[in-house]
């Protein structure tokens, strides 16, 4: 249910656009989120995304957003088991806090092992994954098919848990499909294995990323835990993250695909949980300097593979301005970096010029 709102300093403060917000949220908002032992200043997460959340698009978003808890994209621990080196996904800064490395099995063993080697290379919180919906992984018995295998899903946690000394956390859907909606029982088996917070995504896994997430699972999940919930799901915008957090009553809000080519939007919804204000959006121009920025430093962390990854990236932030769609057709086909800079420098201009 909506809380019933008072007038805050939220509603007060900002020039803009009038945003309520409870009395309630806003005292929640004031104070961190606790991840067992490991404290975060910020109640908005940026989430693990396979392609998306590496090291370069991180720095990114946590420029905007330096407090908010980060991921790595998800690694297999199969993977880790049998390659002689860490995979490149597992990387971090060495000054990246707050921060988690995400793994995904089906073997607790494996976890456990992957698990001790993401806290050497500096993860704070390890999170498993179990709501991957791909069949590739569910097949193998890993991501969102450890809904249906709750024991083997309540191993890995206490295993893992076992193994390592920083927090553990569990991101999963709300079911595999309607006739199998089963988070209410399968949250409480997580948090009663040890798990230190649970995310949720609120769709099934037969939804896959279509129809809305049911943020009313993640507020009777809240209901009946003592960890912390985070909700994941539909948070496009500032006032998505407060309907949420209302509706839902969870401890902190997930923003995925609205930060693809946008990695503004964790900064912008945090800024205004900690002031108050609206941060003003970036303009095209800025988006495209960005997109420049970003596609520099996949050039130079990944090289010719950058490039290949960039090209999605780039045409990503290609939307909402004159010629947008034309440029996202050429973005998407680059060689080489030059060529990206060239059209990038070149959609500036013409914005410079026209606006
Ligand atoms: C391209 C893409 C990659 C994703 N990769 C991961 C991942 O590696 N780990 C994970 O937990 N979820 C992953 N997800 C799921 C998102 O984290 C999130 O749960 C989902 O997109 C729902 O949020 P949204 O409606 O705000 O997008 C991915 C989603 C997308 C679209």
């Amino acid at each position: 249910m909506i809380q019933k709102k008072t007038k805050t300093r939220y509603q007060m403060n900002q020039n803009k656009t009038m945003l309520p917000i409870s009395s309630h949220l806003q005292e929640k908002l004031s104070v961190p989120l606790k991840i067992a032992s490991v404290e975060v200043k910020s109640r908005v997460l940026q989430s693990p995304l396979s392609g998306v959340t590496d090291l370069v698009f991180r720095r990114l978003v946590r420029r905007y957003s330096p407090n908010s808890m980060m991921y790595t994209e998800m690694v297999s621990a199969t993977e880790i088991h049998h390659l002689k080196q860490l995979p490149k996904l597992m990387e971090i800064d060495s000054n990246e806090q707050p921060i988690s490395i995400q793994l995904f099995d089906c073997r607790p063993d494996f976890m456990a092992e992957a698990a001790q080697k993401a806290v050497e290379e500096g993860a704070e919180t390890i999170d498993i994954h179990m709501g991957c919906p791909v069949n590739k992984i569910t097949k193998k018995g890993g991501g969102s098919s450890l809904l249906r295998q709750p024991e083997t899903a309540k191993k890995i946690v206490n295993e893992v848990v076992k193994a390592v000394e920083v927090p553990v956390t569990v991101k999963t859907r709300i079911g595999w499909n309607d006739n199998e909606i089963n988070i209410l029982d399968f949250a409480k088996k997580m948090e009663d294995s040890g798990a230190s917070m649970l995310t949720i995504h609120g769709r099934t896994r037969a939804q896959g990323y279509t129809g809305n997430a049911r943020w009313e699972w993640i507020k009777k999940v809240k209901e009946i835990l003592t960890i912390p919930v985070i909700a994941n799901g539909d948070i496009f915008s500032i006032e998505a993250a407060i309907n949420c957090l209302e509706i839902t009553g969870a401890d902190g809000v997930m923003c995925s695909r609205g930060t693809l080519g946008y990695p503004f939007l964790v900064g912008e919804i945090d800024h205004f949980f900690q002031t108050g204000n609206i941060r003003s959006k970036p303009t095209p121009i800025q988006r495209l300097e960005c997109a420049k920025e970003h596609l520099q430093g996949l050039w130079e962390y990944k090289g010719k593979r950058g490039i290949y990854q960039a090209r999605k990236h780039l045409s990503w932030y290609c939307k909402g301005f004159p010629g947008a769609s034309e440029l996202r057709d050429n973005v998407s086909r680059i060689e080489t970096v030059e060529q990206g800079y060239e059209l990038l420098d070149k959609a500036i201009e013409l914005l410079i010029i026209n606006y």
